[in-house]
């Protein structure tokens, strides 16, 4: 049997870890138009942080995985064609589809000549109606026409950063929306000669498939800026927990028990950033949201419950060595977009403070944005020496391991931990911990 070939254009955590994982069982393309990218993936290196991606990726080498950085014949003449490129706002909180316009516009220039019917598989997060109003227009230039010349459907991803390839392998829906129902039938194919055991394929329309995206990100948002706000309470409230809290709400089956980790607020790439998007789009077809006004707001000012911690422990913040342990906006990765980590580093800085950033992978991308204001170690003993106070931002594995003797290196032993992680009983140690209230 002939292998399907299937193309990916976009090499972020999406498409990246999609193509290494089909890569091992068809022969796959992966585009990106950053070249130095592409020179490291056709090496077997990834530009970023992620558990165990590097095996895959030099598992799908083997097996045939290239890399190009340009949409030629080539990538049209692809069974498949994944669309996974970012899909960020502008400055008024918008979504920004330069990216996949440019993309579209050039699959339709090199599709005007092609003789095969690629389908091609819109995976990047899109607002409400982008695959059939914006995507497929633009597809349909040079008289090219959506069933005739090309099948267009919306396969929205779920992958989570630092298991995304766990969530590739092992993916708990697959949504597929179109209105061509071969289309369908022939990713589905894909998808059930992907995977070993038997998959939750469910059919829907485009704009029904693109909304889910968005419905999804926004209620995992929702609750955590709900458990946000009960930590808070908590935190007023002697002799509460708010760990214990969602543990046991966590037990109704119609509550669950998953995203109820209350924080310094959700970061990373796509919750401050979806919500922002589904916000703008629902004002302009005519509906603003409070809820998803409250989630957003509720989730910017958590960043205050942290500082207010920090003050109140801190008389005076001027020339205080603070150590943040933790720059990722979560574990296991080194993306630090949207980190509340970095916010937390400017307000410190603002107030005086002396800052050693400490984090087992996210260094290098904190450095491109403070350089030397801060300090930087990769040894918590560094961090922890003679500082006054430690924020604990990320449950990175290794701060789980902290041991009093290792905070009695300070100069004051004060912890706040932001993700209660620890819990220290040495008297001389302060420790604060968000959401349990004293
Ligand atoms: C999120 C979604 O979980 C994925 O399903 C989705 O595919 C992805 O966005 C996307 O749209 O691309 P991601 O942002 O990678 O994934 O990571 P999450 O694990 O969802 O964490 C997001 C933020 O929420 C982090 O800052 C994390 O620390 C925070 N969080 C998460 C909490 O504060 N509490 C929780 O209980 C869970």
């Amino acid at each position: 049997m002939i292998k399907k070939k299937i193309a990916i254009i976009g090499l972020g955590y999406v498409g990246l870890s999609l193509a290494v994982f089909l890569g091992s069982k068809f022969k796959v393309i992966g585009v990106d138009s950053n070249k130095n990218r592409i020179t490291a993936l056709g090496k077997g290196i990834s530009y970023f942080y992620e558990p165990k991606i590097k095996f895959y990726l030099k598992r799908a080498i083997k097996n045939g995985l290239t890399f190009t950085d340009k949409i030629d014949r080539e990538i049209i003449s692809c069974d498949i064609i994944f669309v996974t490129v970012g899909t960020p706002i502008d400055k008024f909180g918008s979504i920004d589809l330069s990216n996949i316009k440019a993309v579209s516009s050039d699959i339709a220039k090199n599709l005007a000549n092609a003789k095969n019917k690629p389908t091609i598989v819109i995976k990047s997060t899109v607002i409400p109606g982008t695959t059939l109003q914006v995507i497929k227009p633009i597809l349909e230039k040079y008289d090219l026409k959506e069933s005739e010349d090309f099948d267009l459907l919306t396969n929205p991803e779920f992958l989570r950063e630092g298991s995304a390839m766990q969530d590739t392998i092992a993916p708990h829906v697959i949504v597929i929306g179109g209105s061509n129902q071969k289309a369908i039938q022939k990713l589905t194919d894909i998808y059930k000669s992907a995977y070993k055991k038997k998959q939750n394929i469910v059919e829907t329309n485009n704009i029904t498939a693109e909304v889910i995206k968005y419905a999804n990100n926004a209620f995992l948002a929702t609750k955590i800026s709900f458990i946000n706000s009960i930590a808070n309470i908590c935190q007023k409230l002697p002799d509460t927990n708010v760990d214990k809290i969602a543990e046991i709400i966590g037990m109704d089956p119609r509550i669950g028990r998953q995203f109820l980790k209350a924080g310094p607020g959700y970061g990373g790439s796509c919750f401050p950033k979806d919500v922002q998007a589904l916000i703008n789009f629902a004002h302009n077809i005519g509906y603003d949201s409070v809820l998803l006004n409250a989630v957003k707001n509720t989730n910017s000012s958590q960043v205050n419950a942290v500082m207010s911690l920090i003050k109140q422990n801190i008389k005076n913040l001027n020339g205080k060595k603070v150590a943040i342990l933790g720059l990722a906006f979560k574990e296991n990765t080194d993306d630090i977009r949207e980190s509340v980590s970095t916010k937390i580093i400017s307000l410190l800085l603002k107030n005086g403070c002396k800052v050693c950033g400490h984090d087992p992978k996210a260094i290098d991308n904190t450095r491109i944005i403070f350089g030397n204001k801060i300090t930087y170690t990769k040894s918590l003993k560094d961090a922890l020496t003679d500082s006054d106070c430690a924020v604990i931002m990320t449950p990175w594995q290794e701060y789980r391991n902290i041991k009093e003797k290792d905070v009695l290196v300070m100069k004051s032993p004060i912890i706040i931990d932001t993700r209660r992680v620890i819990s220290m009983k040495n008297k001389d140690i302060t420790q604060v911990s968000l959401g349990i209230g004293k």
